[in-house]
């Protein structure tokens, strides 16, 4: 297993693996493998956006330095166990909205105890801005319409002083007519009249057709 450039990601060919947190568990049927004594979990770009955005865009690891991340949209919580990985020291808040979901991320939380799932809508911030404090990271993959108002809307209300934000934006969950770039234009508009900077912007196929993933910082 050779390091990479990511804090805590680490190659074997051209496969990311992360260390496992939870020796002896899988979350998603991931391949496992022993290396020096340790245990690592093969991290699938086409199951997680955020090995994705790595591969594609090879940006400084965006968790770098967080004791706290705020998580929107957790589903059963694939990107969730790499960061968990990656963060032992770090809270992770997930947000979830779907109670089957939700249920994965609670069997997950029972395993790991640097995650915290909330079952919210994430449209709602005020209900669990509370148990967020100031996030170091904001990272959304939501696959609703409303992608660019709710990242700002939790953005405002759950930063810390030194947030990056990475919002994972489904084109096709914004309009099915519109072109891409159109969209793709229209929310970055969106982000920085909010308030932020969008400093970069990556497509994220062939690993997640139609997804983008946004690099977002204070102006
Ligand atoms: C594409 S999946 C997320 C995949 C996950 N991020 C991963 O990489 O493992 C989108 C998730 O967002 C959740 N979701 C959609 N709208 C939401 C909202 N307003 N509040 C909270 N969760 C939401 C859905 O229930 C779904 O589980």
């Amino acid at each position: 297993m050779e390091r990479t450039e990511w804090p805590g990601v680490f190659r074997r060919g051209r496969d990311l693996f992360t260390r496992n947190l939870d020796p002896g568990h899988r979350v998603y049927g991931e391949e496992v493998v022993d290396d020096g004594g340790a245990e690592y979990r093969r991290w699938d770009p086409f199951r997680s956006k955020l090995a994705a955005y790595l591969l594609k865009a090879a940006p400084a690891a965006p968790w770098g330095g967080a004791r706290s991340v705020l998580y929107l949209g957790g589903a059963h919580g694939t990107t969730v166990s790499h960061l968990s990985d990656l963060l032992p020291d770090a809270r992770l808040v997930v947000i979830e909205k779907s109670p089957v979901a939700f249920a994965s991320l609670l069997a997950l939380a029972r395993r790991r105890p640097n995650v915290l799932p909330i079952l919210a809508d994430a449209q709602l911030p005020e209900r669990y801005r509370a148990d967020v404090g100031a996030a170091d990271l904001i990272y959304q993959d939501v696959a609703q319409r409303d992608q660019a108002r709710l990242f700002l809307e939790n953005w405002t209300a759950c930063r810390s002083v030194r947030a990056r934000g990475l919002l994972m934006l489904k084109v096709r969950s914004v309009t099915q007519s519109r072109p891409v770039e159109r969209v793709l234009a229209e929310a970055r508009a969106e982000l920085e009249r909010g308030g932020v900077a969008v400093r970069g912007r990556t497509d994220l196929g062939p690993f997640s057709r139609d997804h983008a993933a946004l690099a977002i910082t204070e102006p």
